[in-house]
């Protein structure tokens, strides 16, 4: 049976998977489910200083045990929410588009020639659970974060944010562009309800903030001084996006 719920992605014949294929001249690019076979990819991105020396979670050096613990996880993020839409489909066929808590795809593979796919990188996007939420006062923060994760799915004062990266030998291609605006259009604003998001990069991450930039997010606080990352002291830049402004 036909998954409506799926909407507006596509299924792939080969392997059962949704898809999110980027429009023109990114065609070859698709968004998919997280995969256990990702690792070996996973492993040699994330042990590239091009990549972690601008991300605040994953270890460096990045292991096997790293990989298996986080992909094993994610994937399972993915796999709920497939069933969820599954579910849904099965009980009201030809029923309303439901409103859901996550993205069934998240994976950025460049599709080749003969069909095969290769792993390039990754989207999330998560109810914001960081300290950073509003302002400076931080006995407020953690309530602010308490109440955001309070909240019930579709509801459109929730502050979501975006993580991101992609392998070096694809940068500066657009293709994160393309696949943040993509991913907003197609899925997270129709099926999430998403009406805000804020965004976190490290300062000097020119890169991720010309992504946001080119995606409508606007710069709405410069801290200098953040944090101690990965023997740097780093600053950190806030971007907001607004359903409402765009
Ligand atoms: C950030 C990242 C995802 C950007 O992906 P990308 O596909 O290379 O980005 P795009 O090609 O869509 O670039 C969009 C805009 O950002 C700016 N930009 C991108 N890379 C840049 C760089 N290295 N230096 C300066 N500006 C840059 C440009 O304005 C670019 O638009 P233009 O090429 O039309 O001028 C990628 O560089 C990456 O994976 N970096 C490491 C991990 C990371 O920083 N993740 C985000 C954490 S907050």
């Amino acid at each position: 049976m036909v998954n409506r719920q799926l909407s507006p992605l596509q299924v792939n014949p080969r392997n059962g998977e949704p898809f999110l294929q980027l429009p023109s001249p990114h065609e070859h690019i698709i968004i998919t489910p997280l995969r256990l076979t990702d690792k070996p990819a996973i492993i040699d991105i994330m042990n590239d200083k091009r990549v972690s020396q601008w991300l605040e979670g994953p270890p460096y050096p990045y292991l096997q045990e790293h990989a298996d613990l986080w992909v094993d996880a994610n994937k399972e993020v993915c796999d709920v929410a497939i069933r969820e839409l599954e579910e849904e489909n099965r009980i009201h066929p030809g029923g309303p588009l439901k409103v859901v808590e996550s993205c069934p795809v998240r994976s950025i593979r460049e599709v080749k020639a003969d069909g095969t796919d290769v792993f390039l990188g990754d989207i999330r996007v998560d109810r914001c659970a960081n300290e950073e939420l509003d302002d400076d006062n931080a006995d407020k923060e953690n309530s602010l974060v308490d109440a955001n994760m309070a909240k019930q799915t579709g509801d459109p004062s929730i502050v979501w944010t975006i993580g991101d990266y992609l392998a070096p030998s694809h940068h500066r291609q657009g293709i994160m562009s393309a696949a943040i605006a993509a991913l907003l259009k197609d899925w997270v604003i129709p099926r999430c309800n998403v009406h805000i998001i804020r965004t976190y990069a490290m300062l000097g991450n020119e890169g991720s903030v010309g992504v946001f930039r080119k995606n409508g997010f606007k710069l709405v606080k410069t801290k200098k001084v953040w944090k101690e990352l990965k023997g740097k002291e780093r600053g950190l830049s806030v971007l907001e996006w607004r359903l409402e402004d765009q």
